[in-house]
């Protein structure tokens, strides 16, 4: 008897533990898309617009946008390597026309 109640609560557990952690992945996928949002909108508007930004999205493959970042970089954009690193992840998979980067209407 004890060991059939054991193997329940066993099941049970099982159960319970994939959903907390694919909650928690979506969280860290969510915020960390924020963050690149955040600083792409703050900090690559410093000495043009976005349309710059916005023409190339969905053109670019990942490499394309380190090169862009790093080049930006190299022209005193404040960015750390850690916020490059977020940026090029985030810029390289968004398709052509997506806000925040391009002006809705495009
Ligand atoms: C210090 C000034 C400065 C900052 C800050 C800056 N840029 Fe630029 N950016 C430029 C200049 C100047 C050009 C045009 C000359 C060139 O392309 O090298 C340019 C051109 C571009 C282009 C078009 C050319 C290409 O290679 O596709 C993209 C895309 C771009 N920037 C993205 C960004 C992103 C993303 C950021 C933020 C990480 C950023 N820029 C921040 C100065 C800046």
């Amino acid at each position: 008897m004890v060991k059939i109640l054991f193997g329940i609560a066993l099941m049970g557990l099982c159960a319970l533990v994939p959903l907390p952690v694919a909650l928690a992945a979506g969280e860290a996928v969510t915020s960390s898309d924020a963050k690149a949002s955040a600083l792409v909108m703050e900090r690559c508007i410093l000495c043009h617009d976005t349309r710059r930004i916005c023409e190339s999205l969905g053109r670019k493959g990942k490499d394309g946008w380190d090169k862009t970042v790093t080049r930006m970089i190299g022209k005193g954009a404040p960015v750390g390597p850690e916020q490059k690193q977020l940026i090029v992840d985030w810029l390289w998979i968004l398709p052509e026309g997506s806000a925040p980067v391009c002006p809705e209407g495009q």
